[in-house]
């Protein structure tokens, strides 16, 4: 029984990741934007833009350590897919002039990779951990004593003849990256001496972000141009990349090169990404709750159904975004569109609907 529910939820897992490829807008790094992303990357804490709140503690625990001569403290970097967890765990390392190792939690599965990995540390070193929070129970407990003593167990042997010998690790730092803070167990989140919990981007800030990264990448992005497509990435810079690669395309091919705001509409209207950053699977998903459900509540593998997509697509690409725009409301009997979801489909709300004004994109608009 435990076994088929393992075995369903890893299929669970498995559909979603597959699903998360073919959606155009998904937080997710695509396997092919890897290349780009580390060019894009900000190199140093000045270059990281955004996330006042983490980069002012950040920069305290860092100099702290600096001034000190000793490792900082452990680190957990929390957070939604592609604001930055990556490239702020390569900036500690920058910042503090250390060797950076990576490794993630799936990586981990038997405690004895990750003692591998601890007893190579070199005094000072940052150990990066992404996922961490998928880490194996074993590598977890091992990684407890790590953070807390600078010890492993190695374990020698099996059985009652099986010896456990102690090992000692250089000093270092931990950086765990997590998309679930939620699903980390206690203790271990307790031996974080500091959690960076980062936040989706404001437009602005993406613009800025965007501005950025047009210069490296030698695209000619105006000022109303960025704008445009800073409203519609979702308050992250992974999809605001993504976005401005695609006009810049499309500005190459049909326009002179340059992405003004005509351009930027006129590009992201042939991609089906909405004035607010919904693309064709957050409408259809809206558009099914709305006019075949009466705007709910209803439960999500329906919906899933109605779309014809996956339960894990609807559930981790869709929902979150229109969650946050104030679109969809989860409740204990399903999901409910909100007013404003009837109103972004041109229709008029019913008197029963739930109020929806919570838009982080209704803000600034001109
Ligand atoms: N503050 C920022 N300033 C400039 N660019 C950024 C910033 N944050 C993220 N980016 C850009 O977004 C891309 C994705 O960032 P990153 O890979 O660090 O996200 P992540 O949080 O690790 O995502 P995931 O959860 O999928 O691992 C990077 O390539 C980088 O170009
Ligand atoms: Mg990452």
């Amino acid at each position: 029984m435990a076994d088929e529910r393992h075995a369903a939820e890893e299929d669970w897992a498995g559909q979603a990741a597959r699903a998360l490829d073919a959606v155009e807008l998904s937080p997710h790094a695509e396997p092919a934007e890897q290349d780009v992303e580390s060019t894009l990357r900000p190199r140093d804490l000045r270059e990281f833009i955004g996330q006042p709140r983490v980069r002012e503690q950040l920069e305290l625990v860092l100099s702290g350590a600096l001034r000190r001569g000793r490792p900082p403290d452990h680190v957990l970097l929390s957070g939604p897919p592609g604001l930055g967890k990556t490239s702020l765990s390569m900036i500690i390392a920058a910042e503090l002039g250390s060797a950076l190792r990576v490794t993630s939690g799936p990586a981990m599965e038997r405690a004895g990779d990750l003692a591998a990995m601890l007893s190579n540390l070199v005094e000072g070193d940052v150990l990066f951990i992404d996922e961490i929070h998928r880490i194996a129970r074993p590598a977890e407990e091992m990684l407890y004593l790590a953070m807390e003593d600078l010890r492993v167990d190695v374990v020698v042997g099996k059985g009652p003849g099986a010896t456990s010998i102690p090992l000692e690790i250089a000093p270092f730092t931990l950086v765990g990256a997590t998309t679930r803070a939620g699903s980390l167990t206690g203790p271990l989140r307790d031996r974080f001496g500091f959690t960076a919990h980062m936040e989706f981007y404001s437009p602005a800030e993406l613009e800025q972000v965007l501005r950025r990264s047009a210069a490296i990448l030698g695209v000619a992005l105006d000022p109303a141009g960025a704008d445009e497509i800073a409203r519609r990435s979702r308050g992250t810079p992974r999809i605001a990349n993504r976005l401005l690669r695609r006009v810049r395309d499309f500005a190459e091919v049909r326009a002179d090169g340059t992405v003004t705001r005509s351009v930027a509409r006129a590009a992201l209207e042939v991609y089906e990404v909405d004035e607010l950053g919904l693309d064709r699977l957050d409408l259809a998903v809206l558009g099914a709750l709305v006019r075949s459900f009466g705007g709910g509540p209803v439960g999500v593998s329906t919906l899933a159904v109605a779309v014809g997509e996956q339960p894990a697509t609807v559930e981790e690409v869709c929902e979150p975004f229109l969650v946050r725009a104030g679109m969809l409301a989860r409740t204990p009997r399903g999901r409910v569109a909100t007013a404003a979801a009837w109103s972004h489909l041109g229709l008029t709300p019913p008197p029963e609907a739930v109020g929806g004004t919570g838009s982080l994109f209704a803000v600034d608009q001109d």
